[in-house]
C-alpha cells in the first residue's frame, strides 16, 4: 500500500519496488488465490499480490505446500492477475517444478508466465538454485527470492520454528541474500527469522527485502491474507490487535503494517507466532493499538490436522 498517493494509480513494476527501497517508501504484500480477493486487495492500494504455494494450505487444506502442483498454481495466479489492475502480481513456483535442473526450471518458469500472466516468479533457496534462478533471469523473468523459514523444505527442517539463530545459519543467509541481489533478483523475502539479522540484511542489499516475521526493520510486509483476517480454523488469537471476527474484515480497512498506524483493528497474526519477548519480534504496531501482553499460546503443529499446519501460526520459539 503505497504511501505515494500523487501517482497510487500507476501500475507497480519491479522497478518501482526497487524505487520505493530507495524513497524509504513501505512495501505492501498480500497473498490472493483468486480474482475476488486480489480485485479487493488491489482496489485497497496493496503493492504486490502474492499467488502463493500456500494456497495448498488455506485453499486446499493440505498440510504443507508441498502437494500444490504446477497446473494448480496457474489457475490461482490466472484468477488473481484478472482481478489485478494496480500491483504487481508474484506466482510462487511449486515444490519440485525447479530444484530438479535449470531447463526444468525456465520451462515451469515459462509456463507461468504465459499462461497466468503473473509478472514474476518466486522461488525458495539460495546457493542451490543458484543455477535455476539464474536460468530464468536469463529469459528476462523477474525473480523474488525467498529465505530463512523456506517451507517447502519443511521436511528438512522439521519444526516450523524461526530460522537462522544461529551463527552458521545467519552467515548463510547473508550470503544467499548477497547473492540473489548479485545475480539480479528483484527483490526478497526473509521468513521468520530475528529481527536484527532481517534488519541487516535490508541494510546490506540494494533490492527490497519484504519480511514475514521478520520484524520491522525491512523494506515491507507480506502477509498470508487468511492469517491477517484471521479466517483460519483452530486459531482464535486474544489480542484485540488480532481479533477481528471472522468475515468482518474488509482489506481496504486493513493496515497491519506499522506506517499505516491509523488503521484500527486487524493484525497481522503471523507476527503474533512469535513470542513479543523473542529476538524475532519487533511489535509491528505502536503500543497505544497493540496491548504488549503476550499472545495466548498456540498448540505446537501436529500431524493430525490440517489447521495446526497453517504454518505460520505456530509459536515454536
Ligand atoms: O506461500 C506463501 O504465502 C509465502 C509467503 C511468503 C507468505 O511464500
Amino acid at each position: 500500500m503505497s504511501t505515494n498517493t500523487v501517482d497510487n494509480k500507476r501500475k507497480v513494476t519491479t522497478a518501482r519496488l526497487l524505487d520505493m527501497k530507495q524513497r524509504g517508501e513501505k512495501i505492501a504484500m498480500l497473498t490472493a488465490y483468486d480474482y475476488s480477493m486480489a480485485k479487493l486487495i488491489d482496489e485497497a492500494g496493496i503493492d504486490a499480490i502474492l499467488v502463493g504455494d500456500s494456497a495448498s494450505n488455506v485453499m486446499a487444506g493440505n498440510m504443507t505446500t508441498l502437494p500444490i502442483t504446477l497446473d494448480q498454481m496457474i489457475y490461482h495466479a490466472k484468477s488473481v492477475v484478472k482481478g489485478t489492475e494496480r500491483a504487481l502480481v508474484v506466482c510462487d513456483m511449486p515444490f519440485g517444478t525447479y530444484q530438479g535442473n535449470p531447463m526444468e526450471a525456465l520451462a515451469s518458469a515459462i509456463r507461468i508466465m504465459k499462461e497466468s500472466h503473473a509478472e514474476a516468479v518466486k522461488m525458495e533457496g539460495g546457493a542451490e538454485i543458484r543455477e535455476s534462478i539464474e536460468r530464468i533471469l536469463s529469459a528476462g523473468i523477474p525473480v523474488m527470492g525467498h529465505l530463512g523459514l523456506t517451507p517447502q523444505s519443511i521436511n528438512k527442517f522439521g519444526t516450523y520454528a524461526v530460522r537462522a539463530k544461529e551463527d552458521r545459519e545467519a552467515e548463510k543467509l547473508i550470503s544467499d541474500a548477497r547473492m540473489l541481489e548479485e545475480i539480479g533478483c528483484f527483490a526478497l523475502v526473509l521468513e521468520k527469522i530475528p529481527a536484527a539479522l532481517a534488519t541487516r540484511v535490508a541494510k546490506e542489499v540494494s533490492i527490497p527485502v519484504i519480511g514475514i516475521g521478520a520484524g520491522n526493520g525491512v523494506d515491507g510486509q507480506v502477509l498470508v491474507m487468511h492469517d491477517m483476517l484471521g479466517i483460519n480454523k483452530g486459531y482464535s488469537p486474544t489480542s484485540p490487535c488480532s481479533a477481528t471476527p471472522p468475515g468482518s474484515a474488509s482489506p481496504s480497512a486493513t493496515a497491519p503494517w506499522p506506517w499505516m498506524p491509523s488503521t484500527p483493528s486487524i493484525h497481522p497474526s503471523r507476527f503474533w507466532a512469535i513470542s513479543p519477548t523473542s529476538p524475532a519480534f519487533s511489535p509491528p504496531l505502536p503500543p497505544s493499538t497493540c496491548p504488549t501482553s503476550s499472545p495466548s499460546p498456540v498448540p505446537p503443529p501436529t500431524r493430525s490436522s490440517p489447521q495446526n499446519h497453517k504454518k505460520h501460526l505456530v509459536n515454536t520459539n
